[in-house]
């Protein structure tokens, strides 16, 4: 069996010979004398037309297969009639893998994302989430080679745990015990698998932490996992299960991790620029992206350009002389909130943005205080479309501050006793950040809704898959 990819990046080797394919089919159109199938098979944005003429063997069959049918057809390969394709193939024989019925779901052209997303289990067959699911593996590699090349260790963080990584209070609880009334197994006994043995645990929302004890003996270290926030977000840039991309550098301060976080999204555009070229020219064309193709221009600027960066404090001033009407606040000390990210990125300076210096009170007690008093050395990268893509800091490394802080913030430190021994023993400056793995892919594909760049999505009340 021949993958359509091969067959498409490597047509002319395949010129005149007979070849396997096998795939699912997007559509029979039937004549008198012949057929034209085309074939997907998810490997490639190209699908195969298959000509198929009425003389051969299994006709019937192959000619009334409704859209779904999973095939198997070997044919000749030659060059094409139709000036959309440089190959077609010229059928032999077929066989039927696996049949369909008219209730297959995805028949008619058009059908909404929302009605996609209620078949997550399918949707993978149309050509939109082909190439987006492409795209996200691309992106997922990237990412591996970037810090591989920049020598960075990749770093399996735990998904369970026992400390709130942010401080945010957005854990889910993966306990379930009645403290009262526990669950009791066959024998009668405590059941404390249903309470993590015991223990008061929940899904972790960052592996920062974990990132901050191996950069402190590797050096350099990356985590890439899924974490998970009960936040109840109902927006299109959140999900209640994520993935997180955190690079963490011992000896880094801020400056520097700012200049990784810039150079890691440039690696990310020119990768998919490379390996997904027919994905985002089809994506950028259609209705469902928020883009069009001089998005490839777009992005290319920002690859080859510098990002800016501005301290939250000039950030504000441009907002209040922007002379914009605002639903929430811009006071110094308030929230950046979405619109006004938006308004930085896509108005003020239509590129990405670096903001830094956030008041203490916007942040996690983890960050390196100015000395100011009032700011933290906090960054967000902030993108066109989408506002915050990247949240990162200095981390403060100096034990009295630090818990100073979390007393401040009124925390439990029992539980950081290890996070905590890290400024005790050897401790060194060190600074990270967090890259919203989905976010990136929508910035590169153009996507609008978080949802549609992730395979089964977990949004507040949904979990169907
Ligand atoms: O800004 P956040 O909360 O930062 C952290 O978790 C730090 N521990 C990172 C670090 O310094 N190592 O999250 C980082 C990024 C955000 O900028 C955003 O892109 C993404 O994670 N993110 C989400 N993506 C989808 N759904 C959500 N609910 C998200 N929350 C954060
Ligand atoms: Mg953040």
């Amino acid at each position: 069996r021949i993958e359509l990819k091969k067959l498409f990046d490597r047509s002319s080797d395949f010129i005149g010979n007979e070849v396997v394919v096998k795939g699912w089919v997007r559509s029979v159109r039937k004549s008198k004398k012949f057929s034209f199938i085309v074939l997907n098979d998810g490997s490639s944005q190209d699908l195969l037309q298959i000509v198929a003429d009425a003389d051969i063997e299994n006709y019937e069959a192959l000619s009334t297969m409704l859209t779904g049918t999973c095939v198997s057809i070997t044919g000749k390969v030659v060059e094409s009639q139709g000036k959309n394709q440089t190959i077609e193939m010229q059928a032999v024989t077929g066989e039927i893998i696996g049949a369909v019925d008219e209730s297959y779901p995805l028949q008619k052209k058009g059908t909404s994302l929302e009605h996609l997303r209620d078949i997550a289990h399918l949707r993978v067959r149309t050509n939109l989430f082909g190439a987006v699911f492409r795209v996200r593996h691309a992106l997922a590699m990237a990412t591996h080679n970037f810090f591989n090349e920049k020598g960075f260790f990749y770093l399996n963080s735990p998904i369970i745990t026992a400390v709130d990584g942010e401080g945010a209070g957005e854990m889910f609880n993966v306990s379930t015990l009645d403290k009262q009334n526990p669950a009791k197994n066959d024998k009668g006994e405590v059941d404390f698998t249903k309470d993590y043995f015991g223990k008061d645990v929940s899904l972790c929302v960052t592996g920062q932490l974990e990132g901050e004890c191996h950069a402190l003996g590797l050096g350099k270290v990356y985590t890439f996992g899924p974490t998970f926030r009960s936040e109840n977000s109902n927006t299109k840039r959140h999900l209640a299960e994520f993935w997180m991309i955190e690079p963490e550098v011992a000896f880094a301060d801020l400056d520097d991790v700012a200049d990784l976080a810039a150079d890691y999204i440039k690696y990310m555009i020119d990768y998919a620029f490379t390996n997904c070229r027919k994905e985002l020219e089809f994506l950028y064309k259609m209705p469902f992206t928020d883009v069009d193709a001089s998005h490839f221009e777009t992005l290319a600027a920002v690859r080859d350009g510098e990002f800016k960066k501005i301290t939250y404090t000039e950030a504000i001033d441009i907002l209040n002389a922007s002379g914009q009407k605002f639903e929430f606040p811009t006071n110094w000390g308030d929230e950046l909130q979405t619109e006004h990210e938006k308004y930085l990125t896509d108005v003020h300076f239509k590129s990405p943005v670096t903001v830094t210096d956030y008041p203490k009170t916007c942040k996690a007690f983890y960050m390196k205080q100015n000395d100011d008093g009032k700011t933290v050395r906090a960054m967000d990268v902030l993108v066109p479309g989408i506002g915050e893509l990247i949240g990162g800091s200095q981390r403060e490394e100096d034990l009295d501050k630090l818990t100073k802080r979390m007393d401040e913030m009124g925390m439990e430190k029992e539980g950081y006793w290890w996070y905590l021994e890290l400024r005790k023993f050897g401790s060194a400056p060190h600074s990270g950040f967090g890259l919203g793995f989905e976010r990136a892919i929508m910035y590169i594909t153009g996507m609008s809704n978080i949802r549609d760049v992730i395979a089964f999505p977990r949004t507040p009340g949904n979990c169907d898959f």
